[in-house]
């Protein structure tokens, strides 16, 4: 696929194999991922692997479509309120670099903020200078969703004098 087919046919999976991924794929996936940019070289990602019995007490409703394989990205807080947020987003492009590259090589994501609220970072171990910017189900997807519809990006734009 090239990279337009790539992150067109991206979907949010609800719904996986019970195939393992390779380790060393998820590895290169996250390779990958960390060439977000990223405002001063703050690097601020970092990846907790959710192990079962840590999975269990998140207690997702459908335990994140079975995914055999989840991760926590987590952002570190900067030195003001603004590189936090820098920080946030960077992490954000971090997540999408490993969604596309996962989705090139046939495996889907599943983009949950369970993680955010209180009781979800206490049980994922989340220091409190840090940001939890989602949980990812991975795995070879069961579904593909169809696309959901989109706003014409011609609605979106402006341009100024
Ligand atoms: C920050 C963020 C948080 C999200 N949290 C959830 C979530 O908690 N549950 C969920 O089902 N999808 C979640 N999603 C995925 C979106 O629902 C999904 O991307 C959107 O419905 C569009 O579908 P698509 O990605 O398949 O095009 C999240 C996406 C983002 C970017």
């Amino acid at each position: 696929m090239d990279i337009l087919d790539v992150i067109k046919s991206r979907r949010n999976i609800k719904k996986f194999k019970s195939d393992a991924v390779q380790l060393d794929l998820i590895y290169s996936w996250l390779e990958a991922a960390k060439m977000a940019p990223n405002h001063r070289m703050t690097e601020p990602w970092e990846v907790y692997f959710v192990g079962p019995d840590t999975r269990a007490k998140l207690n997702h409703k459908t335990n994140f479509g079975n995914a055999p394989v989840l991760i926590a990205v987590l952002s570190k807080h900067g030195a003001t309120a603004i590189e936090k947020e820098e920080n946030a987003m960077a992490t954000a492009c971090f997540i999408q670099n490993f969604n596309l590259a996962a989705w090139a090589e046939g495996v889907g994501t599943f983009w949950s903020s369970i993680g955010i609220t209180a009781k979800n970072r206490e049980i994922l171990g989340v220091p409190s200078n840090y940001d939890l910017i989602g949980v990812l189900g991975i795995g070879y997807p069961e579904i593909i969703p169809d696309p959901k519809p989109r706003t014409s990006i011609m609605n979106k734009i402006k341009n100024l004098p």
